[in-house]
């Protein structure tokens, strides 16, 4: 094949989930995280800097503003429903797909993370390459629960044991439902 004649390839983006999660499940309360530590913030912001979050409208209004030096793709239902510096996509399949490959054709990044909150963990955990995990100690009081999480399909690579939390990294095991599930 001449170098004119190959196909453009774009290379597929690897989704990890982002969360701090209580130990009976709680992710938020009243609208709001559930549970706040700068150390554990500033690990969040190092982690995604310079790349994609996918969030839920919920959990975007909650934030109020996209976050500085990363691409924010918001789902909503809401055919009317717009901010600014947004990318605003209605539906998790199709439409997402597209938002991320014109995103990763325009800038080369192919890390995006699905940022929350409960709706959005739900919907595309199943497609995820990976969970970065912020295991808190304690039960917590909330409304929002991270969801099931079939363990059998994940392999923990690091675990960074902190004061009354851990940082654990999740991968998928080889085989596992990556982009086939949902
Ligand atoms: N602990 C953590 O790490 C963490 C992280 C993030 C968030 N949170 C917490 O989680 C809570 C928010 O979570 P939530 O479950 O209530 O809401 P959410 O997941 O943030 O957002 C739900 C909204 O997303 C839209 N949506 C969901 N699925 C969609 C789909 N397939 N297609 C198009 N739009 C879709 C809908 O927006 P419309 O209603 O506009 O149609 C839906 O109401 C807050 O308490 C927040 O603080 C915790």
């Amino acid at each position: 094949m001449t170098r004119s004649s190959r196909p453009i390839m774009t290379a597929r983006p690897t989704m990890t989930v982002v969360a701090a999660v209580a130990a009976n499940g709680v992710i938020g309360a009243d609208g709001d995280l559930a549970w706040r530590n700068s150390a554990d913030l500033r690990r969040l912001k190092a982690l995604t800097m310079g790349h994609t979050l996918v969030m839920g409208r919920k959990n975007f209004d909650a934030i109020g503003r996209p976050l500085p030096g990363r691409r924010t793709v918001v789902l909503t239902r809401r055919a009317d429903w717009a901010a600014d510096g947004v990318t605003v996509v209605h539906d998790a399949g199709a439409e997402l797909d597209a938002a991320l490959a014109a995103i990763v054709a325009d800038t080369g990044d192919t890390d995006v993370f699905v940022f929350g909150g409960g709706e959005i963990y739900a919907e595309l955990i199943g497609r995820a390459d990976a969970l970065e995990l912020t295991e808190i100690d304690a039960e917590l009081p909330g409304d929002v629960f991270f969801p099931p999480v079939d363990w059998a399909e994940w392999t923990e690579v690091r675990r960074e044991a902190q004061d009354g939390f851990a940082w654990v990294r999740y991968e998928r095991r080889p085989g596992g439902d990556a982009h086939t599930a949902n």
